[in-house]
């Protein structure tokens, strides 16, 4: 039986984490998230409860900064390994919230990974972002190009990323640092633009572009994320690594608003708003090192993805 840690195990993609995890009878789960809210933290209890009763997953509400109630849980277990999910998400809110996106992502990474040390974690998976990238990173984005973050968000990102590194390093621990390119599907964040603008265009309300519009994303789906994560639980030939997981195919805004709008049956209105400061212009994921390394092979195309996450999306009680 092998024992998972999984931090922000309630949100969107800690929550599918769990349920792969748990699909495997060799495993249990524990889920530590002090169920924040920076969306509706009953949406984040919707996303465990149908393992409720479930003796193999136990949920804990703890802030991970909160370090001895998190050496509670740590010692109190042999875990196999922690994949670290919680944190503060999302670019725009960051710019107002600079001090608490670093306690949180930095600050609480950094209590995590001490902890992991002196309790000799096996292994230690960083949730990281493409956002680390620049906005003049050439495209499509290799691990090893420089990292130039843009908002204070990548910047705890990047941060985070080298603090593992240093524990990797000086500890000899085993860490892999998974760099999500904008990840999309059921329970998406409501903050994410997929799910923004399918609750936006379905109350006919407008959809606000930021800039000229031209903006590309990679954007991955979640099962393909969730393939990524479980290969690296299982990758074991060396002590640190850093590895893209996107689709590897970079969508323009106005081909994934067209997609909406086909699956949804109606159009858009749209709403221009100036450009917002700390928005990457393009995303777009060099995957060589995740498909040699981990085996990882996205499988789900945007044009399928999309009609997946309005199926999803429409068995929602309204405004979801
Ligand atoms: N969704 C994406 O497109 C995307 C892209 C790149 C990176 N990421 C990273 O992946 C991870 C998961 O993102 P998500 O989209 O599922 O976000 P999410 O907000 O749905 O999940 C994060 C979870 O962490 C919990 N949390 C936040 N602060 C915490 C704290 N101090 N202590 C304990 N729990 C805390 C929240 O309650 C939430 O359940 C994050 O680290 C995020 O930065 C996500």
């Amino acid at each position: 039986m092998q024992h998972i840690l999984v931090t922000g195990g309630a949100g969107f993609i800690g929550s599918h984490l769990v349920d792969r995890l748990l699909a495997q009878q060799d495993t249990c789960v524990t889920v530590i998230d002090n169920f924040d809210d920076f969306y509706n933290p009953s949406i984040k209890r919707a996303n465990l409860a149908q393992h409720a009763a479930n003796p193999g997953l136990e949920v804990i509400e703890a802030d991970i900064r909160d370090t001895g109630k998190l050496e509670h849980v740590v010692s109190a277990a042999r875990f196999d390994a922690v994949v670290h999910l919680a944190a503060r998400a999302g670019i725009r809110p960051s710019l107002d919230q600079a001090p608490l996106y670093a306690e949180v992502n930095i600050q609480g990474t950094l209590k995590l990974l001490e902890l992991a040390r002196r309790f000799s974690l096996p292994r230690f998976i960083l949730g990281s972002s493409s956002s680390v990238y620049g906005t003049h990173t050439p495209s499509p984005f290799r691990e090893d190009a420089p990292l130039a973050p843009i908002s204070p968000y990548a910047a705890t990102k990047a941060s985070a990323e080298m603090f593992a590194h240093v524990y990797s390093r000086l500890y000899d621990m085993q860490v892999v640092c998974l760099r999500f390119f904008t990840v999309y599907g059921a329970r998406q964040r409501p903050d994410l633009a997929i799910h923004k603008f399918a609750r936006l265009i379905t109350a006919g309300r407008p959809i606000p572009i930021y800039g000229d519009g031209s903006s590309e994303r990679d954007y991955t789906y979640i099962d393909d994320i969730i393939d990524g994560v479980m290969a690296a639980l299982s990758y074991d030939s060396t002590r640190f690594e850093i590895i893209n997981l996107g689709e590897s195919r970079t969508v323009p805004l106005h081909y994934l608003i067209e997609l909406l709008e086909d699956a949804l049956g109606t159009n858009a209105v749209i709403e221009r708003l100036p450009e917002q400061p700390g928005d990457m212009p393009r995303t777009h994921a060099d995957i060589t090192k995740a498909e040699q390394l981990l085996g990882y092979r996205p499988s789900t195309a945007i044009e399928a993805g999309i009609r997946k996450f309005i199926e999803w999306f429409e068995r929602q009680p309204l405004g979801a």
